[in-house]
């Protein structure tokens, strides 16, 4: 059988509340706009927002799937575009979930392979154990950094950590909530100093995304920011990034083939 091979990326951060959740819904909207088959799923293991931010109300959810009681197919929602959304939990529901129950989540998602180009991860970000191995599990680690002291150290620390603890060696890095061109290649170059020189270590800015009021409000709607200011700087960030990832799925994820998870990485030394 002729598979397509699946890209799974990662979103994560260092510190919370950079704009993950909100970057990896219109990520996933603009790559399905462009033809891709998404899969959106929410691995926010401690406070799941995907759904809420698309105004959903799950009727099953990835610990369902965990628990054996549907599979994932049956947890799938409607989200932008033609993406499919796998809804997560909210409150202590996957607080104590190991490597095992991990594992079996992310097997769980080779029923639809074949029927999907790219897995877009919207984790919880930071240290603990479980989140930094799905990390290190995933084909493309994005890592979202904003302009403020704190949380530069803090992703300068994460970045160390996945890379001495879990083996990752690139890193795409995409500023966000910045002033300008400016600042974000000043915040890469903190970024870079923090982090300190290795040969093997490759962070990559993959794009720049400002600070913008107009999308702080409508997150409080069930729109996009692609729905609602298309043409906002914000946007157009997103949108670079997307064509970007796009012609790399071209160049590197040619048919014949399936990449998927790294599953080892996951279980490597247990959890
Ligand atoms: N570029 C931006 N400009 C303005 N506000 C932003 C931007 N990116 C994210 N936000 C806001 O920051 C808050 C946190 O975003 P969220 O996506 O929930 O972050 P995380 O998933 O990392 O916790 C939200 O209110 C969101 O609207
Ligand atoms: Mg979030």
């Amino acid at each position: 059988m002729d598979v397509k091979p699946v890209r799974v990326a990662a979103i994560s951060s260092g510190k919370g509340g950079v704009g993950k959740t909100s970057f990896s819904i219109n990520l996933a909207e603009a790559l399905s706009r462009a033809g891709n088959r998404v899969l959106l799923m929410d691995a926010d293991f401690n406070l799941a927002n995907v759904h809420l931010m698309l105004g959903q109300t799950p009727d099953k959810t990835i610990a369902d799937v965990m628990s054996g009681r549907c599979s994932i197919s049956d947890t799938l929602l409607p989200g932008p575009a033609s993406v499919r959304v796998v809804p997560g939990v909210r409150g202590r529901g996957l607080a104590d979930i190991g490597c095992n129950s991990l594992l079996s989540l992310i097997q769980s998602v080779d029923e639809l392979v074949g029927e999907i180009d790219i897995l877009l991860l919207d984790t919880a970000g930071g240290f603990q154990e479980r989140d930094m191995r799905l990390m290190a599990a995933a084909s493309d680690v994005m890592v979202m950094l904003t302009p403020d002291k704190v949380t530069i150290a803090d992703t300068a620390e994460y970045i160390r950590t996945l890379r001495q603890q879990y083996g990752v060696q690139h890193f795409n890095i995409v500023t966000n909530m910045v002033r300008g061109q400016r600042e974000s290649s000043q915040l890469m170059q903190a970024l870079q100093s923090q982090v300190g020189f290795d040969y093997d270590l490759i962070l990559r800015h993959v794009g720049t995304l400002p600070y913008d009021t107009a999308v702080r409000k409508a997150s409080d709607s069930a729109r996009t920011w692609l729905q609602t200011d298309p043409d906002s700087k914000v946007c157009r960030g997103i949108q670079a990034i997307a064509d970007a990832m796009n012609q790399q799925m071209r160049a590197y994820y040619p048919r014949g083939g399936m990449t998927f998870f790294f599953e080892s990485h996951i279980l490597a030394g247990g959890c």
